[in-house]
């Protein structure tokens, strides 16, 4: 039999397993994994000796082309997936919003739209309700059933996208039957938004109160609340973007009793702190995401959930703004800058080096939290997430000593700044493959818009 590649010499990385073995792919899917596998039966041979051969990551949260306080996030599907490919992520899933009195069809349309002429990489999509009536609660299996298996729902943004908690209630119930699972923003927006209004009426207007008016206690009520919620409606819960130990407790108290509570922390929270915050002039701007950065001390409590599966993925929330232009609509009012960052290059590279290269946790769950979990949690294992025959050929061949400065300067997403500017990672992506295809080596990029497919996902099974 021929193959189209053979991948030799690298060691093979899964949530389980590192071996040393050659893996064959043919017809963009993993076609044999062996020990030495016959040479002259490949078109082409990469040689990954000395490197990892990682299956391809998953970011199941970036928010691409989103409309948000005025503007649209700077990457679009094309820009963004690229920037992904660099970083060795090879399939994202973004959210597709509905606006109030939509139906979720429309949001969904429309995001296949923006994305199916220009992802270079495999995409899928949540569906964030912000208006859920009788017709949408019917139209949720609808789309389950065409592939969107996954829904967002706000517990924050009151008059814009958050639900009340009948509304949430009615949603988890459904996905009980459906088999989805109910992504949540778990932060109490009533609270914050009554001490933001006390915060503006006292003149408090500059970036640092974006935080400051956000407690974690915030954050912690409403992850409690969520999974109250759930539990109440025999529901499987995932809470995105956790960003504090208040939270962490309720998560891994749920997890302790046996629920089917998981949960996502982001390199934002793991590196950065509410010291960005001191950045001269306007610049804290970069840094304005929701939820807000934390005191320092969050950041090695998050590590160690990562470690001990109270965290179970690790996806970035890149919703890039610009600085200047964007970032700057706040610049007399904190409410009015764009709530996001970006990030979606430098996941993988970041939690390798923060997690494995300093003896956190191990390279294969590394693996488990970049790729594997979040297959399995969103419906797309073992097609992706893993290093099987008759898995889609997905690969990264990783340098574990390689190292690189992240820098704006450098970076391939579309936006004018880096939020981790000046950090040194230690491993770094050197050749990524899309179902068989190099796209990106020798920090070239030799995909094109439009190969990403579409991935109709299938629906939540325990991890
Ligand atoms: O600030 C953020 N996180 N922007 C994106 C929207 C969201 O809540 O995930
Ligand atoms: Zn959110
Ligand atoms: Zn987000």
């Amino acid at each position: 039999m021929g193959f189209d590649t053979i991948i030799v010499n690298g060691r093979i990385v899964t949530a389980t397993d590192t071996s040393l073995a050659d893996v064959a792919l043919a017809d963009g899917k993993i076609a044999l994994i062996g020990k030495d596998l016959p040479r002259d039966n490949a078109a082409r041979l990469i040689d990954a000796r000395g490197r990892y051969g990682f299956p391809g990551g998953i970011d199941v949260h970036t928010h691409l082309d989103m409309p948000f306080g005025g503007t649209s996030s700077a990457d679009d599907f094309e820009t963004g997936t690229r920037a992904a490919a660099f970083g060795g992520t090879t399939t994202l899933i973004d959210f597709a919003i509905q606006y109030k009195g939509q139906t979720l069809r429309t949001a969904f349309d429309s995001w296949m739209q923006k994305a199916s002429n220009k992802a270079v990489c495999d995409y899928s999509f949540h569906c964030i309700i912000t208006d859920l009536a009788a017709a949408q609660l019917q139209e949720m299996n609808a789309l389950v059933r065409e592939g969107v298996s996954s829904f967002k729902l706000f517990m924050a943004y009151p008059g814009v996208f958050m639900l009340d908690d009948a509304s949430i209630f009615k949603a988890l119930r459904a996905t009980s039957k459906n088999g989805a699972l109910i992504c949540m923003h778990a932060e109490n927006g009533g609270a914050i938004d009554v001490i933001v209004q006390q915060a503006l009426a006292e003149g408090k207007r500059a970036p640092k109160y974006h935080a400051l008016t956000r407690p974690t206690t915030a954050e912690a009520e409403a992850t409690s609340r969520a999974i109250a919620l759930a539990e109440m409606a025999g529901a499987p819960l995932y809470i995105v973007h956790l960003s504090c130990n208040e939270a962490l407790e309720k998560v891994r108290e749920a997890r302790d009793r046996g629920l089917p509570v998981y949960a996502e922390t982001c390199p934002q929270y793991l590196y950065l702190s509410l010291e960005n915050f001191d950045a001269p002039g306007f610049e804290g701007a970069k840094y304005v995401f929701t939820p807000p950065l934390r005191e320092k001390w969050h950041q090695e409590k998050l590590w160690n959930g990562l470690k001990r599966d109270h965290l179970q993925v690790v996806s970035t929330d890149h919703c890039p703004f610009c600085f200047k232009d964007q970032k700057e609509l706040g610049k007399d009012d904190f409410t009015k800058i764009p709530n996001g960052g970006p990030g979606v290059e430098h996941r993988m590279s970041l939690i390798y080096s923060g997690g494995v290269a300093k003896g956190r946790f191990s390279v294969n769950r590394f693996v488990e939290l970049v790729s594997t979990t979040p297959a399995k949690l969103f419906g797309l294992y073992p097609r992706k997430g893993t290093i099987a025959v008759g898995s889609d050929a997905d690969m990264v061949i990783f340098d574990p000593e390689r190292e690189h400065t992240i820098s704006a300067a450098t970076h391939h997403m579309r936006v004018d700044y880096s939020m981790f500017e000046g950090i040194r990672v230690t491993g770094m992506p050197d050749v990524v493959l899309s179902r068989g295809r190099v796209i990106i080596e020798n920090n070239a990029f030799l995909g094109r818009a439009g190969q990403g497919q579409f991935l109709k996902r299938s629906t939540y099974a325990v991890p």
